[in-house]
């Protein structure tokens, strides 16, 4: 079912109108209690679908306990004009949260996707791009200061033979953009938690082995990093195993670091999907929230999107643990009953 967004005109002089996502009171009802999970249970929530499909905002106030907002945290959304924000969606999207009682994740604020061209097209020196990342990362993180609880700092600063990946940040800053950044944040909110996270280290290999040395790296030299986001977008024929997980986050808990699965999604192939497709692709949930749920550093599960209908994935790749209509599938359940307490 379709519904508008309501306008709510603010009361206050000098207020501009301020949008903001309408909550039915039934829907509100169903929210769990913010520590209901073993772990923060979270998804990625896109401001169009929450606004518009009940069946969406259902399915994300009645299933998770925190938000990571899917694209109105990124540059071309909240930073379109150098030195002019954009705050609309992500405020948004954090007012959602604390209306339903939902943590938030923020993601991303230094990443070379969804640019704005200002930035990829700018013929910068390496003074005035720090000044430029400086600069955006306090007034993002300083405007949520208190209400984001963790970060995704860097994204994706790797390419897939565990180098550096090429960027406009690492072209022009080399690799101390990616300090820059968290110190940037951390002066902005020294209470904040702050992530490196990466895309493609759900299985053995180099770029593994580079994301577990960087965070270190970042850790002997004082950077304040508290943590390493694992995206996990992947499929059911090659999932990741609880047993390799649980590895990884030991040993960033060795290290001192948390650990977190950020922006989980399990593909099933439209042509061709194996049999039981929905019993296996639960099952990758599972391995992954109980790798969670049994280490102590974990700090939440995220799953990349609420309804399979909007998934970035395409919807005939059924990858989310709900189903267009927001009913949930057996990848929930499976999600819940590792996150469960038990008495
Ligand atoms: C994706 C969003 O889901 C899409 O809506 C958008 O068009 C592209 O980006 N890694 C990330 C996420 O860190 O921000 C990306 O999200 C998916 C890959």
């Amino acid at each position: 079912m379709k519904r508008a967004v309501v306008l709510a005109a603010l009361l206050a002089v000098g207020c501009s109108e301020n949008s903001e996502i309408d909550v039915p009171r039934d829907i509100a009802r169903k929210a769990p209690a913010t520590d209901s999970y073993l772990r923060p249970l979270g998804a990625a929530v896109a401001t169009g679908a929450a606004g518009d499909d009940d069946g969406y905002l259902r399915a994300f106030v009645a299933g998770f306990t925190s938000l990571t907002p899917e694209n109105a945290m990124k540059w071309e959304v909240i930073h379109p004009e150098l030195g002019e924000f954009d705050f609309e969606q992500a405020d948004e999207l954090v007012a959602l949260a604390r209306r339903t009682g939902k943590r938030v994740r923020g993601h991303p604020l230094v990443w070379d996707g969804q640019l704005p061209d200002w930035v990829t097209e700018g013929d910068w020196g390496p003074r005035e791009l720090a000044a430029v990342l400086r600069r955006h990362v306090r007034a993002v993180v300083g405007r949520y200061r208190g209400r984001v609880e963790e970060w995704d700092v860097v994204n994706e600063p790797l390419a897939a033979d565990g180098g550096w990946k090429q960027s406009v940040f690492f072209n022009v800053l080399g690799p101390k953009y990616v300090e820059i950044a968290f110190r940037a944040a951390h002066d902005a909110d020294p209470d904040a938690h702050l992530f490196l996270n990466e895309i493609g280290t759900e299985h053995p290999g180099p770029k593994s082995e580079a994301v577990l040395r960087l965070a270190g790296e970042l850790v002997r030299r004082g950077v304040p990093i508290h943590g390493v986001g694992y995206e996990t977008h992947t499929t059911v024929l090659d999932f990741p195993r609880k047993r390799y997980l649980a590895t990884q986050f030991a040993t960033l808990a060795s290290a001192g670091l948390g650990a977190a699965v950020t922006e989980m999604d399990v593909t099933i192939p439209p042509e061709g999907a194996p049999p039981q497709a929905l019993a296996l692709q639960a099952r990758a949930y599972g391995e992954a929230a109980r790798a969670c749920a049994e280490a102590a550093n974990c700090t939440g599960l995220t799953v990349w999107g609420v309804t399979d209908e909007y998934s970035w994935r395409g919807a005939d790749q059924r990858p989310l643990a709900f189903d267009p209509d927001g009913r949930p599938k057996p990848a929930f359940a499976a999600i819940v009953q590792a996150l469960a307490r038990r008495r």
